[in-house]
């Protein structure tokens, strides 16, 4: 079953090319026929997620946006701690991704989750800032992702944190501290996941560090399933948004 499911999936990943219409029309045509397989593939690709959210601090009652959430599996991790929480909101720009999340919330009875069909780019809660913002493996697939990031820090209180988990490649001539990738690794992981208009960035990082408080950053590889044993760069930043930051004017 999952073969068949698998097949199905890398077939829309590697035979099939979005084109034309707009960002959320081609984020439907992507994942329209990948959502109910999405969560088991996903598992096997998109590494250092449950880490993240584990590792997230979120204070009593606080709230979070889980921004690109898809269909909600990464709420799955916080489940033990939601009872502790105030409103938690997926927000996603795919129909039918949000529809499979609506689905999770409903079966686990999940009185504190909401979805927000919305671009993140832009998404505006309606209880004003919030506690925790999380990006997981969505910011390589929004193509103004510091449009995304500047919203986020608009909308975190002072002392918020933001956890992100995403692949990347690093720059030719990292800062002091950072991981080197050799020139193959900045080459083919751009072009390989742009095919389907994922876009492994050298930039997110030195963004994320130049405006939040660095908790905690680790940058590795891992699996792609059927990919030979590549490893495919990403990483998982935690950040605070300085005490001393007042809200910036959208
Ligand atoms: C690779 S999926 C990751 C989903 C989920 N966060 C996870 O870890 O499984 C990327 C997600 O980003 C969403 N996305 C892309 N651009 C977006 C935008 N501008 N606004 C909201 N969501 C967006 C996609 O619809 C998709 O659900």
């Amino acid at each position: 079953m999952r073969l068949v499911s698998d097949l199905r999936i890398l077939y829309r990943l590697t035979c099939t090319r979005v084109r034309g219409g707009s960002h959320q029309e081609r984020l439907e045509a992507f994942y329209r026929h990948q959502a109910t397989g999405y969560d088991d593939f996903r598992k096997r690709l998109l590494h250092g997620r449950e880490e993240m959210m584990r590792a997230l601090e979120i204070p009593a009652g606080g709230t979070l946006l889980d921004m690109g959430g898809g269909t909600g599996s990464n709420i799955e991790v916080l489940a033990d701690r939601l009872p502790g929480l105030g409103a938690v909101t997926i927000v996603d720009l795919c129909p039918s991704l949000l529809e499979t999340a609506r689905k999770r919330i409903a079966d686990r009875g999940w009185a504190n989750v909401t979805t927000a069909l919305a671009d993140v780019t832009t998404f505006e809660p309606e209880g004003g800032l919030v506690d925790a913002i999380t990006f997981s493996y969505s910011l390589t697939m929004i193509p103004d992702w510091f449009r995304a990031l500047e919203q986020a820090y608009h909308l975190l209180r002072p002392g918020g944190r933001i956890g992100v988990v995403d692949f990347y490649v690093s720059r030719k001539w990292p800062a002091p501290g950072l991981r080197r990738h050799g020139g193959f690794t900045r080459t083919f992981w751009p072009t390989w996941f742009g095919f389907d208009n994922v876009y492994p960035s050298s930039d997110h990082l030195p963004w994320l560090q130049s405006r939040f408080e660095t908790l905690r950053l680790d940058e590795r590889a891992g699996r792609v399933p059927y990919l030979l044993g590549m490893k495919a760069p990403y990483y998982i930043y935690l950040g605070r948004k300085k005490e001393t930051d007042s809200p910036q004017e959208s």
